[in-house]
């Protein structure tokens, strides 16, 4: 069993790690240890003593309590404030008792409560043993007959071995060019990364990684995402006591939660991690996870999909549908997507939305046409909506104008046209099940991009059965029961979610999405570092990766190729416009994707030299068994005299032979790995090459 208890406290073992919590002599939860697993039980520390600290308000500063609420002289970031209903404002958490379930994963539950007021606290602890991950989430109960005003709750704080020298990484970025890694040292103070937005946003993703001097192979990394597709915040602490601690939730921003009695609250879950083998390790640690864990349909190849968007824009109809989709066929795409434009009035971003039934002028038989076009080409159909919004210009807006988010007062901001439902209502869910429901059981439809094209404003809900603040939260898990629902209802359909690209990419929503459209950015060159920025939490089979014209005009289509083929490979050009040599290059390539996409959705990925940092770069995948590898090398923009960089292969049998294409003899697994290869390559050259043991 991998959670020990004593009257030391408990001690939470992986394969590899171990997490240590316990029980300090004036009686406080504290964090014992987090980091390699340790040959005996006894060999963990034992809980952080207060007594040095007992009469300064040093104290909270220096030993990392488990879970603190905001009390006494704890001037820390805590992770629980509330307000009771005698307007008392803080929590004084005591320990009550523990269980251990044995289930598979295992699960501890660590019970508190407030010294004074029936407010319960009970600390989840899952342990996810084969991927050296905790999952930790807290539940909120009141036992009392009054409402207690939640006003933060986050779902786990992680305290780093003492010490303030550490590194934080984390990502920012903005629409059309998400997933920048950002490392930072950590210094005294509070660092926040955070969303506002409803969904987490372009502009930071729910991750964080922390290092001691880590590289990509070596060292150790803490690491950890919130699996939320909301508002969340990551806040880094350095207490004046060299003490470093991460807290992980909901965002407390504007948020608000009326514990009713007898309602429990639920967090959402963090998960989290550590390694000794540096930020490869963390990243591979996670896309085991999401592919094994999380996506519904994890063991299954993507098709290789054409998505119509960049092609036609609105302009869809049958005819012109029908023309991609014969020559999408042609060169090997086995999904084909008609994306925006197809629905009831929408030939502009300004009308339509809403109202999701096919347009009568450009559909006058409905959509089945088109699919069974695309079915006798022998391909699966798709479809995009975006159910969450609406237009002012919509039948559905003009009847239910009281379901958009707002506040009654202030003028409604439009972004793209566009207003959001209240996915909060038990109404907007209904609505939207009852017609995503009917569109999937009208028409056989194997696949669904499920668009977000906003950040919210005025975020309002006059009749809300609590405080009007919950709609953060509420909102999200709207989105996931409607989600859900379908989900259930269409076990078979392959779910994409897009918010404007990578705007919500998180492991909330790959419980009901296979895939993330990445970014709306699909020129090849910044995409490079989109995609190794998203690669470090996400595995590369959620990552789609369309092939369109962006760049096209310096840019070789073989190369926009390669970098899709690092991820799930997708065609979004127009095909129309596409010379014969286009279209034969464009079909090799695909013929050699279906033959390695094993191996790249559900191999392990090593990034050899960052594309981020440079403009020669290298990317390997290599199947689980070691027998068989890819290797992307791209160069973009280098003056002429250039000395061609090492690439050293990763992650080989030793012992084994290996050839490399192109290489001629086989060479030790060893050999390739520490003397390793030079590819050389012309400005805006790529190229793949298969790695194959003997
Ligand atoms: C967003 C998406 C695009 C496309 C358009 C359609 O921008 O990110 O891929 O679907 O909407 O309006």
């Amino acid at each position: 069993m991998p959670i020990h208890s004593s009257s030391t406290g408990w001690v939470l073992e992986t394969r590899n790690t171990a997490y240590a919590i316990g029980i300090n002599e004036i009686g406080l939860l504290t964090h014992r240890y987090w980091g390699a697993r340790l040959p005996f039980v006894e060999d963990y520390p034992p809980p952080f003593k207060s007594a040095y600290f007992a009469s300064t308000d040093g104290l909270h500063h220096f030993v990392p309590e488990e879970y603190p609420g905001y009390a006494g002289t704890k001037y820390i970031d805590p992770c629980l404030k509330v307000t009771f209903a005698d307007e008392v404002r803080d929590v004084v958490l005591v320990y009550e008792d523990f269980k251990v379930t044995a289930s598979s994963p295992p699960t501890l539950d660590l019970r508190l409560k407030d010294s004074f007021y029936p407010l319960h606290v009970t600390l989840h602890y899952r342990l996810h043993e084969e991927y050296d991950l905790i999952e930790r989430w807290v539940t909120l109960e009141n036992r009392g007959d009054e409402p207690i005003l939640v006003e933060r709750v986050f779902s786990a704080k992680l305290t780093l071995p003492p010490g303030a020298d550490y590194s934080l990484t984390h990502m920012y970025g903005r629409h059309n060019d998400e997933f920048h890694m950002q490392r930072e040292s950590l210094t005294p103070g509070l660092k926040v990364i955070e969303s506002r937005r409803i969904i987490p946003s372009h502009r930071a993703s729910p991750w964080f990684a922390i290092d001691r001097n880590a590289s990509e192979e070596n060292g150790e990394v803490w690491f950890g995402t919130l699996a939320w597709s909301g508002n969340f915040k990551i806040t880094a602490e350095v207490t004046e006591f060299a003490s470093t601690r991460i807290s992980i939730g909901l965002n407390d921003w504007d948020f608000a939660w009326k514990l009713m009695p007898k309602q429990p609250f639920t967090t959402p879950a963090s998960i989290s991690g550590y390694t000794q083998n540096g930020f490869g390790a963390a990243s591979q640690i996670f896309h085991d996870y999401v592919r094994d864990e999380i996506i519904p349909h994890g063991k299954i190849p993507h098709k290789i999909l054409y998505n119509s968007w960049e092609a036609t824009l609105f302009d869809v109809d049958e005819k012109s549908q029908s023309s991609l989709a014969k020559i999408a066929a042609q060169i090997g795409v086995e999904l084909f997507v008609m994306d925006d434009g197809w629905f009831h009035n929408r030939n502009l971003d300004n009308a339509g939305l809403g109202d999701w039934f096919p347009d009568k002028v450009k559909f006058p038989n409905g959509i089945g046409g088109l699919i069974k076009n695309v079915n006798d080409l022998g391909m699966d159909f798709g479809l995009w909506v975006e159910p969450e919004m609406v237009n002012p210009n919509s039948d559905l807006y003009r009847a239910h104008p009281d379901w958009v988010i707002r506040f009654p007062t202030r003028t409604l901001t439009e972004s793209r046209n566009q207003l959001i439902l209240n996915m909060a209502r038990a109404d907007v869910q209904e609505y939207l099940i009852e017609a995503l429901d009917k569109l999937l059981c009208e028409n056989n439809i194997a696949f669904i991009k499920w668009d977000m094209n906003r950040s919210v404003s005025e975020p309002g809900w006059a009749d809300a059965p609590g405080d009007q603040r919950e709609i953060w939260v509420r909102y999200v898990q709207g989105l996931y029961k409607v989600w859900g629902t379908l989900r259930q209802r269409h076990p078979n359909v392959i779910w994409q979610s897009c918010a404007s690209g990578g705007g919500r990419a998180d492991f909330g929503i790959l419980q009901f999405a296979d895939q993330i459209w990445t970014s709306d950015n699909t020129e090849p060159t910044a995409r490079l570092n989109i995609q190794e920025g998203y690669l470090q939490f996400l595995p590369a089979n959620t990552m789609e990766a369309w092939v369109t014209d962006w760049g096209k005009e310096l840019v070789p289509l073989e190369f926009r190729f390669h970098v899709s083929m690092c991820g799930s490979l997708g065609v979004g050009g127009n095909l129309l416009e596409w010379d014969q040599a286009d279209h034969e290059s464009a079909a090799s390539c695909i013929r050699l994707y279906k033959d390695i996409r094993h191996i790249i959705q559900f191999g392990d990925q090593f990034r050899l030299i960052s594309s981020q940092k440079n403009n020669f770069s290298a990317v390997q995948y290599l199947s689980k068994d070691q027998a068989e590898g890819v290797l992307f090398v791209f160069r973009t923009y280098i003056p002429e005299r250039f000395n061609f960089p090492m690439i050293h292969l990763r992650g080989m049998e030793s012992d084994a032979l290996y050839t490399v294409e192109g290489f001629g003899q086989p060479r030790s697994g060893r050999a390739w790995m520490e003397a390793g290869l030079t590819v050389e390559l012309k400005n805006l050259q790529s190229k793949v090459l298969r790695i194959s043991r003997k």
